[in-house]
């Protein structure tokens, strides 16, 4: 009786975890949900007719029944290295140009993939099945969370197929996806808790707990992205980085989508914006782009310095928040007298680009955020995304700091303001009468959306304003050239271009 339940189990633990590695690490799931939900439930009912047949390594025991007091210290077989970085072309040719010293095979291969913002872990599976995890650490020694790792329901806990080394060490990131991150802070809100700063701590929060049913809670994934110690037959298990990616998959190691071959510099700089402009549409964080020498006997002869090997590196993209001195909020009055506060910032190098100024939307979202004048504060430029305040350091508070407030009347012509009952935006009532909004709504008139008047644009539109030459929209169908001559930086031929340009 004992041994037909027994191989019932087995058969049910085996085809569960065969369907959820399809769901979980293909994304191709085979069966409905339904169905699976069913196989899972027979499962549990027999489990629980027969708790001395429950296996190690059945779906039900991804969730462990008691807390740890405590996580155990684990030393890695082989150390969990870091890796070297650059930040620009230049310092990726260096890179380049230095394994030239080390190999002479010409072209030297890589792989490329995205270097994932989470938690480095080493999985450690022992015939094939799940035994333990371990977080990096210090790199020599770790935490244990194999209780936490189990949960993770991209991470096999038993290998697939049948010729996997009888010792498989994998190495990767933990990492919370963003719209599971999103999720979760939703709930912590509503719940009343402490929000995550990003997804990075999230994952490492989830993963330090003691108590797997509450990382079982959290949208946690895993990307492999190496290996550690490997024993047994089918050893090695590739010549290179390319098929030990693939061997892995097949053994239903979840790999990173993204990563590609790569046979020349050229190939790798398109590698890197192809990722950076990729960035923003994937849903996980990723800071820069990780290069690796292809063939391992490459890798051998190339060697490794202190911790960090000589046959990778990490490109890393340019940092998106950067911390700088608020010098004053101005507002600007836009086409339609919207009233916006623009903060004035000193310089500051972010996301690529020099920034001087972000727009603060309006007083509730400043006070919200408790930003002052002269405050040090966080500013963030992700992708083509507008520059934004993210909070001021309150640590870092001057005493001058002080408190802004919108102005009672228009700042451009000191007339009056009006908002609409339940909404944020205050607007100047002037309409055309304040120049701003003029100006706004001449240059808009000539702009591409609109009349499309090539070679009159934002600056030349200030210019004739301020020589008196324009004051409404109409007035550019006056101008003459004997006006248009005295401005400055104006030539015969681009003042007679402008007025055919107006013409047609
Ligand atoms: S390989 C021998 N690949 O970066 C090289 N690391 O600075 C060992 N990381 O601790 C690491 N994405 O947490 C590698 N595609 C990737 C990675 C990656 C993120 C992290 C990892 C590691 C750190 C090293």
């Amino acid at each position: 009786m004992d041994q037909t339940i027994a191989r019932q189990i087995e058969n049910l633990v085996n085809q569960v975890n065969y369907h959820s590695w399809r769901y979980y690490v293909l994304d191709d799931p085979e069966l409905p949900d339904s169905e699976y939900d069913r196989l899972f439930r027979r499962l549990q009912d027999l489990e629980r007719q027969y708790p001395h047949l429950i296996l190690p390594q059945s779906p039900t025991q991804r969730v462990g029944e008691q807390p740890l007091s405590a996580f155990a210290q684990v030393t890695h077989k082989l150390p969990m290295l870091s890796l070297n970085n650059c930040f620009n072309a230049r310092e990726f040719k260096d890179f380049y140009r230095r394994l030239g010293n080390y190999i002479t095979e010409e072209p030297i291969e890589f792989c490329g993939e995205p270097k994932l913002d989470g938690l480095a872990v080493n999985i450690r599976y022992e015939q094939g099945r799940l035994v333990q995890a371990a977080t990096r650490g210090d790199g020599s020694r770790g935490e244990e969370v194999t209780h936490n790792i189990k949960t993770i329901p991209s991470i096999t806990m038993q290998l697939v197929g049948k010729d996997y080394p009888q010792v498989l060490e994998v190495r990767g990131e933990v990492f919370m996806p963003l719209d599971g991150f999103t999720r979760l802070n939703e709930q912590q809100k509503q719940a009343g808790e402490k929000l995550f700063a990003n997804p990075r701590n999230a994952a490492a929060g989830s993963l330090r707990q003691l108590d797997p049913k509450i990382t079982a809670r959290r949208p946690l994934d895993f990307y492999c992205y190496g290996i550690g110690e490997v024993a047994g037959e089918q050893t090695p298990l590739a010549d290179n980085y390319e098929q030990l990616l693939h061997q892995l998959q097949q053994w239903g190691i979840k790999i990173c989508p993204e990563w590609q071959k790569l046979t020349s510099v050229e190939e790798a700089l398109r590698y890197y914006q192809y990722l950076a402009d990729k960035r923003v549409q994937l849903n996980y964080d990723i800071d820069g782009v990780v290069f690796k020498v292809n063939r391992f006997a490459q890798q051998q002869k190339i060697g490794f310095v202190a911790r960090a090997p000589r046959w990778a590196i990490a490109w890393k993209f340019p940092a998106e928040e950067a911390v700088t001195t608020l010098l004053d909020i101005d507002v600007q009055v836009g086409r339609t007298g919207a009233l916006t506060p623009v903060a004035r910032l000193k310089p500051v190098f972010v996301g690529g680009v020099t920034i001087t100024n972000a727009t603060l939307h309006n007083q509730e979202e400043i006070e919200r955020k408790d930003i002052r004048i002269h405050d040090q504060v966080v500013v963030r430029r992700a992708g083509d995304v507008i520059p934004e305040v993210v909070r001021p350091v309150l640590s870092a508070r001057p005493p001058e700091a002080r408190r802004f407030s919108m102005p009672r009347v228009c700042p451009v012509c000191a007339s009056e303001l009006l908002q609409e009952p339940g909404e944020t935006i205050i607007r100047c009532n002037a309409g055309l009468y304040c120049p701003a909004q003029r100006k706004q709504a001449i240059t808009h008139f000539v702009s591409r959306k609109a009349m499309n008047i090539e070679g009159l644009g934002d600056k030349l539109v200030t210019q004739l304003e301020a020589a008196g030459l324009i004051s409404r929209v109409s007035d550019i169908y006056d101008l003459q050239l004997a006006q248009l001559l005295p401005l400055p930086r104006m030539a015969e031929k681009s003042a007679k271009n402008l007025l055919q340009a107006i013409k047609n």
